[in-house]
């Protein structure tokens, strides 16, 4: 049977860890090719060394995303590598925590640099590369958040509703390139941040996995179930579906749930 992702060529930002490292390892599994983007190339290597010893095709590209030049090097890498771009997942991004009042001007720059503009500079350097492929896709892992604003993520909430409102106008200006664009929201997923975040709060594994009990589908996420949703995003089918925002939250995000990651 025909793998999902046969022939295409797909770059994960944030590919070294968490959802990012899900979505890399199921995008080469479907038979992509990936390249791997992180900045942390003890972390990206790793992951598409694992991709490879797995039997698929990836490089790691030491990418920092808010860097002009580090990004037009891992677009030249991949092109080099695979050929021209059809699919990119902007998976990169930091949540440290700071209400209002605690956001210091250096730590909303960080923020915003990372979570906004490096999906605006992954796309405008993309973006020619997928010309070039006759079409392509892009995946913006965004978050509920943006809808619902979290107090303690005040600055990352924000830079998520930019990245949803970048991704309606990706959509609506490169209709004409065949280069779709949608928004990919998850819930509350344990990734490997996640883990550490909730261990400077005292919860250890148990306690993680006993919330899950509580979360309306009966478990948490992992990195899995989002990394199924951007399968069906950067395959053909989804051809028809752009400038969308798929909840991939548990449902979270229903009215009554109580608020989403
Ligand atoms: N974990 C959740 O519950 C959750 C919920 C909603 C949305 N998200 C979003 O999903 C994405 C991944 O989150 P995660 O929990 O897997 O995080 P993670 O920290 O486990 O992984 C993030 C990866 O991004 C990389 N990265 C960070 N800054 C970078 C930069 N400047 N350039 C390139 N790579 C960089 C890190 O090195 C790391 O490998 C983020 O955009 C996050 O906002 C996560």
């Amino acid at each position: 049977m025909a793998r999902r992702l046969a022939g295409k060529v797909v770059i994960v930002t944030g590919g070294g860890a968490g959802i990012g490292r899900g979505v890399a390892a199921r995008c080469a599994a479907e038979g992509a090719a990936v390249c791997v983007a992180d900045v942390d190339g003890d972390q990206g290597s790793a992951s598409a060394r694992a991709i490879v010893d797995a039997g698929g095709q990836a490089i790691f590209a030491l990418t920092d995303v808010t860097d002009e030049a580090s990004v037009a090097a891992c677009i030249g890498a991949t092109e080099a590598a695979f050929g021209p771009v059809t699919g990119l997942a902007n998976v990169a991004g930091i949540y440290p925590r700071a209400t209002l009042d605690e956001t210091s001007v250096a730590l909303w720059d960080r923020v915003i640099a990372v979570n906004l503009t490096g999906p605006f500079l992954m796309c405008r350097a993309a973006v020619p590369s997928m010309r070039r492929a006759g079409g392509g896709s892009i995946v913006n892992v965004t978050s509920t958040n943006a809808y619902s604003g979290l107090p303690n993520l005040f600055a990352y909430s924000t830079a998520k509703g930019g990245l949803l409102t970048m991704t309606r106008n990706l959509a609506r200006g490169l209709t004409p390139d065949r280069i779709r664009a949608n928004a990919l929201n998850p819930g509350w997923v344990i990734s490997d941040n996640e883990i550490r975040v909730q261990a400077g709060d005292g919860h250890d594994l148990a306690w993680i996995e006993a919330a899950g009990t509580r979360q309306p589908l009966g478990r948490q996420q992992v990195p899995d179930d989002a990394a199924w949703a951007a399968v069906f995003l950067l395959s053909d089918e989804s051809t028809q579906v752009t400038g969308t925002e798929m909840n991939v939250d548990a449902g979270r995000s229903m009215p009554g749930q109580g608020g989403s990651g």
